[in-house]
């Protein structure tokens, strides 16, 4: 049976907006109370104003009220599963530090990392003081 998040991040994923790189990403995040919260690339002509799905995921989800997410799915259609860009570990580390990460593909393989394993020695508010 595939796992929940995974199967939002694969329907999220038919939604990305790639016109440009034809690179459709989805992601899901799951909360501490258990709701999943979905997102896709959406790509922009000025190509650099483009957000990645991983962060789509976050805004929305911070933007219905979390704060907190406990495990994250991004499915891409390639043959290995890919690992989200640095960007969005940073986000990944201020909002679920301490989540699973499932990266998946649509032929079915899972690779599992944490965020903490993505983003050794990161920056945060801890820094500003
Ligand atoms: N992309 C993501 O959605 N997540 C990542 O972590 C890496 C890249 C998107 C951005 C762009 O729309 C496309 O993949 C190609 O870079």
């Amino acid at each position: 049976m595939t796992d929940p998040l995974i199967a939002a991040a694969t329907s999220a994923r038919e939604n990305a907006f790639a016109r440009f790189s034809k690179f459709k990403v989805g992601a899901a995040l799951e909360t501490t109370q258990g709701t999943i919260i979905p997102g896709c690339n959406v790509e922009s002509a000025s190509y650099g104003l483009t957000m990645c799905a991983e962060r789509v995921a976050i805004f929305r989800g911070v933007t219905d009220g979390f704060h907190c997410f406990t495990r994250v799915a991004v499915v891409t259609d390639t043959a290995t599963p890919t690992p989200p860009c640095g960007a969005c570990r940073q986000l990944l580390w201020e909002f679920a530090p301490d989540a699973e990460v499932l990266l998946a593909n649509l032929k079915g393989t899972i690779v599992k990392w944490t965020v903490r394993d993505l983003i050794p020695s990161a920056f945060d508010a801890k820094q500003l003081g």
